[in-house]
């Protein structure tokens, strides 16, 4: 079977590392009978409850891309240990009106990169909790913390380490079996 995934790039620099990561991911998922498309944040509001009442017409097609998709992936830098505020705002538009939570029971997965050690653990753990909070089935492992270094991900996406590329071909395929199980047990 072939999922179809949207994806969000919780960063909107236009020079964005993590875009680059996601851009190599979008090469190698058609290998892991995937199709990624992004769902991008960049438009969207910010979320203020006064939406839940009149839901503008970015936020209302923003929740209904992810409804739509069979998973999502969620690629991401961390800022000060934690999640991008863009891609916070993201995703409290996605949970809202009460009861209208666009993740909830969809399976999903999170990567992201930095050049720091750490490489973006802080700040996956902490959207682990915002996506459990949300209902939504994250894939436990691999887990997958990315340290960037200059030309590892060409502008196109190519990734110039094989190790890199075979890793992030072996993600992507746990992604593929993450999406199945939830379907399973749906
Ligand atoms: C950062 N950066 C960063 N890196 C990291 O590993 N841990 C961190 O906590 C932070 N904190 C942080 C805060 C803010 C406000 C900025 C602007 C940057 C560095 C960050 O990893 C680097 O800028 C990446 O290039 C950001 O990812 P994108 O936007 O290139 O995808």
């Amino acid at each position: 079977t072939s999922y179809n995934v949207g994806f969000l790039v919780g960063s909107i620099s236009s020079t964005s590392i993590n875009r680059r990561l996601a851009q190599a991911l979008v090469k190698l998922a058609p290998q892991a009978q995937l199709s990624l498309t992004e769902i991008p944040i960049a438009g969207l509001p910010l979320y203020s409850a006064d939406h839940d009442a009149s839901i503008p017409a970015e936020a209302a097609d923003f929740k209904r891309a992810i409804e739509g998709a069979d998973g999502m992936v969620i690629v991401s830098p961390e800022y000060n240990r934690s999640v991008p505020g863009v891609l916070k705002n993201a995703l409290d538009t996605a949970s809202r009106p009460w009861g209208q939570n666009s993740f909830a029971g969809t399976p999903t997965a999170i990567i992201g990169t930095s050049a720091g050690a750490l490489a973006t653990a802080a700040a996956q753990q902490h959207l682990r909790l915002i996506l459990s909070f949300l209902d939504a089935p994250t894939m436990m492992q691999p887990e997958a913390y990315v340290r960037t270094v200059d030309g590892l991900i060409a502008e196109d996406g190519r990734v110039t380490d094989p190790s890199l590329a075979e890793f992030l071909l072996t993600w992507l395929r746990a992604v593929h079996a993450h999406i199945a199980k939830q379907g399973d047990a749906g």
